[in-house]
């Protein structure tokens, strides 16, 4: 029998104190172990960084995405990590993505816009608001990229 599928959203707030290159750094760490690990695990899913708070989102085998979250809560680069929503879905939203990544620059615009529909705070934001917003920035950022080739 096939596993249940599950979708982890949760939301933390960066823990690293440094300079933008620092912060860049990290970053750049954090999706390369997503995206040489996740495959493995049968994982998709995205990850947000703006305003010094992570939004992410992750699909896959229950077990896998138990197993991660029990990674995240020991990882010191980020902390107050709260769960939005950990649901059985259907189908993946992310299935194209290992981890797709939404940046600060990227997301600043449609943040804004995104605020006056919302009032983007991760803290008062549904799992399925969060996994909405983040779903239309990566498929936006992604026809941005394709028209740019
Ligand atoms: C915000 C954030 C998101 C992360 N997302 C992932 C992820 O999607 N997949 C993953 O394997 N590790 C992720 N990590 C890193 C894990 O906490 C952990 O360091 C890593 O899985 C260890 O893998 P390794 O033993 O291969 O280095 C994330 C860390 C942070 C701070």
């Amino acid at each position: 029998m096939q596993e249940e599928l599950r979708r982890l959203v949760y939301y933390s707030v960066n823990a690293i104190e440094g300079s933008a290159d620092d912060i860049d750094h990290m970053l750049r760490d954090i999706l390369e172990t997503s995206r040489r690990n996740n495959p493995k695990l049968n994982i998709t899913g995205a990850l947000m960084f703006n305003a010094n708070c992570f939004v992410q989102v992750l699909e896959g085998p229950r077990a896998a995405v138990e197993q991660l979250l029990q990674r995240f809560h020991l990882d010191k680069r980020h902390k107050s990590l709260a769960v939005l929503a950990f649901s059985p879905i259907p189908e993946r939203a992310f299935g194209e993505w290992s981890m797709a990544f939404v940046g600060a620059r990227a997301a600043d615009g449609r943040l804004e816009a995104f605020a006056a529909e919302s009032g983007f705070d991760p803290t008062r934001m549904s799992g399925e608001a969060t996994l909405d917003f983040l779903h239309k920035m990566v498929l936006a950022q992604d026809q941005e990229l394709r028209q740019s080739c």
